[in-house]
């Protein structure tokens, strides 16, 4: 019980699913690696409130086929602002269900955006999903990244939530945090061996977005339609929103790699220091592709 309390409060992940017996505790480590959210600090709820555009979701869900009187599930809903759109979106008679492993978020969501009927339920998608019924239309927005070695797995365990003849619609990103121009070379260094360390021991899946296709087309899905665009295209002077979320992720994502920042003799603080200042100059260009992938689930 203790250990349990213990991990729970480790990892943010507070959710019934979740049960770990003694005979587990030698894995307990490997357990908390695994589980928790790569992004997860105190600030999440307000950096994923200030990145999320109603208008963008809305395009997206659009062009993928939701249609009002769907039942819909967002998988990693996070502060549920994606998913009360998307209930907005499939009213009259349809229904949205945000799902996420965060008590916290969940939390939030119900008290900032239930009052729109949206429901929300603390879940760990890793864990078997028939308590949540079944959908016309799953959503799965930069929740892949998170799981690299799962990510198939997960597409294929969502399937079985989908109705036949339902949509299942991918978007994530690819090189994800990797293109940028006007670095220095010791900067670019360490952020491409930042990217790595996540990539190996924290399941971050940086080029999950070129393999979107591929899982629905394995799973036999049909009328799969897939769109490229750019997520971050900056330049010139930094907005207030993208400076928020590219100093915390960078700030989050470098000090949960456990890299040393050799180059830096003054470690994790000089490089942070540099990457700010790097980032804050108008001459520095970076961009990320965003890759959205939709099919429709065969009726037989
Ligand atoms: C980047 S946020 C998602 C943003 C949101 N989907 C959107 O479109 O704006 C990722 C969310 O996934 C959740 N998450 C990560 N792993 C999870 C898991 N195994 N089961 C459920 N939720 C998970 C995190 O708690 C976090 O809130």
């Amino acid at each position: 019980m203790l250990l349990t309390l213990l991990i729970r409060a480790l990892t943010n992940v507070n959710c019934s699913d979740i049960h770990l017996s003694t005979s587990h505790h030698k894995k307990w480590f490997a357990v908390w690696s695994m589980s928790k959210y790569l992004m997860e600090n105190e600030e999440e709820s307000l950096r994923l409130e200030m990145k999320t555009e109603n208008r963008i979701t809305e395009q997206q869900a659009k062009w993928a086929g939701l249609k009002p009187g769907m039942r819909v599930a967002d998988i990693g809903c996070g502060t549920g602002k994606t998913t009360a759109h998307l209930h907005h979106m499939v009213q009259p008679s349809g229904e949205a269900v945000g799902i996420d492993s965060s008590q916290e978020r969940i939390e939030y969501a119900k008290e900032n955006y239930g009052h729109t009927g949206t429901r929300f339920s603390c879940h760990d998608i890793s864990a078997p999903l028939d308590s949540i019924g079944k959908f016309d239309f799953i959503w799965v927005r930069f929740f892949l990244e998170y799981h690299r070695s799962k990510s198939f797995d997960i597409v294929k365990s969502l399937t079985e939530i989908l109705k036949p003849g339902g949509i299942l619609c991918l978007i994530d990103l690819d090189y994800n945090c990797m293109n940028h121009y006007g670095q220095s070379k010791r900067l670019k260094k360490a952020l491409k061996e930042v990217i790595e360390l996540l990539e190996k021991n924290a399941d971050f899946d940086p080029y999950i977005g070129i393999k979107l296709y591929s899982y629905l087309y394995d799973q036999d899905y049909e009328n799969i339609n897939v769109h490229l665009s750019s997520h971050h295209l900056i330049y010139g002077e930094l907005n207030e929103t993208d400076s928020f979320n590219w100093t915390t992720k960078v700030e989050v994502a470098g000090k949960n790699s456990g890299y040393g920042f050799e180059e830096y003799d003054g470690g994790y603080e000089e490089f942070f220091e540099e990457f700010k200042n790097f980032f804050n100059d108008p001459r520095r260009f970076t961009y990320t592709p965003i890759i959205s992938c939709r099919g429709v689930k065969p009726s037989s």
